[in-house]
């Protein structure tokens, strides 16, 4: 029997990061150029580049899609030089396409390492998301109450006013009945246009961000990788996968998932170890965007491990 090298967190986060700075990199061409296409697979490629060139054997289990929608970064694909320990890879070359096309807020190049099988499969499909920050006690919140009843909720555990509560969402047709009930509270809301993994991550620093709770459906893949970054950093998440046709059911099911109304915690969604490094396109509340200055480009990554609940901001500059 041979042993498989261990997941040594520490050494490969600094490979991760690399790996998102090179996507951001790529893509910050792109930024305002009205070309949302060009700037993903700019980051696409960059991405997958550097990541063969980490010592893992990666195999991708969120990506750009399945294998026959996407030629690169599939879900599926094996990724790394093949010579480390067995590891799956979530990512999301470029958190916002739209943003970046249209040099708006909190456009992101996100990835995340764990030990195989440890991360949840999640399929290309909506999910019903909640989730709050660190400090909170289990189910202070929960998807069974509705949107006023969580903002009161979150407000007497917080101690004040539901108010001075602040809720970020995506700006949504689907959303609107939410957003009524919310403001029925009096709450804040923080309406984005896109980028939610971004959003869920604002609840786990409401000081920087002014935001306690995010809520609402968007893509399951980044509930994934929201998950991950809260592990991270602390606070709850919560995830239903939401099913629109059978082609959906499909791709549960293959994806191995039988219970299609099953609600998630952050810890069934990332089961062990997680690193997790997202880097700045556009400017945003987590981390500020590429930065060019005459032959020098700059960038800001967010690099956390699970483990040790290390939260790094990192920028890099290097010459152009
Ligand atoms: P892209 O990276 O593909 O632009 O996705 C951005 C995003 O806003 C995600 O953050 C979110 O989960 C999803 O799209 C929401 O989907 P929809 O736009 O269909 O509501």
């Amino acid at each position: 029997m041979t042993t498989q090298p261990e997941f040594h967190d520490r050494m490969l986060s600094l490979g991760l990061a690399r790996v998102s700075e090179a996507a951001a990199l790529a893509s910050a061409r792109l930024v305002g150029r009205g070309d949302e296409k060009a700037a993903d697979q700019a980051a696409v490629d960059a991405m997958r580049n550097q990541l063969n060139m980490l010592d893992i054997k990666g195999r991708v289990v969120i990506g750009e899609g399945e294998r026959d929608e996407a030629p690169m970064l599939f879900i599926g694909e094996e990724v790394g030089n093949g010579t480390g320990p067995e590891v799956d890879i979530a990512l999301d070359p470029l958190e916002g396409t739209t943003l970046t096309a249209k040099d708006f807020p909190n456009a992101l190049t996100v990835i995340a390492m764990a030990p195989r099988g440890t991360m949840l499969h999640a399929p290309d499909v909506y999910m019903d998301k909640l989730a709050i920050g660190p400090g909170y006690a289990p189910d202070t919140v929960t998807m069974d109450m509705s949107p006023s009843e969580r903002v009161r909720a979150l407000a007497r555990a917080k101690g004040c006013d539901p108010s001075d509560i602040s809720v970020c969402v995506l700006e949504r047709p689907r959303h609107e009945e939410m957003i009524a009930d919310l403001r029925s509270t009096g709450a804040a809301i923080r309406l984005i246009m896109d980028g939610d993994v971004a959003g869920v991550i604002h609840c786990a620093e409401p000081d920087m961000t002014g935001i306690d709770m995010y809520m609402g459906s968007g893509g399951a893949p980044e509930g994934v990788l929201a998950a991950a970054a809260l592990k991270c950093m602390g606070g709850q998440i919560y995830g239903r996968l939401l099913f629109r046709n059978k082609d959906e059911v499909g791709r549960a099911e293959r994806a191995g998932i039988t219970d299609l109304d099953r609600i998630y915690t952050r810890d069934e969604m990332v089961r062990g170890d997680v690193i997790f490094a997202a880097t700045g396109v556009t400017d945003g509340s987590i981390v500020r965007g590429i930065r060019t200055d005459p032959g020098w480009v700059t960038t800001d990554t967010l690099l956390m491990r699970s483990k040790t609940g290390s939260v790094r901001r990192m920028s890099y500059k290097t010459p152009v």
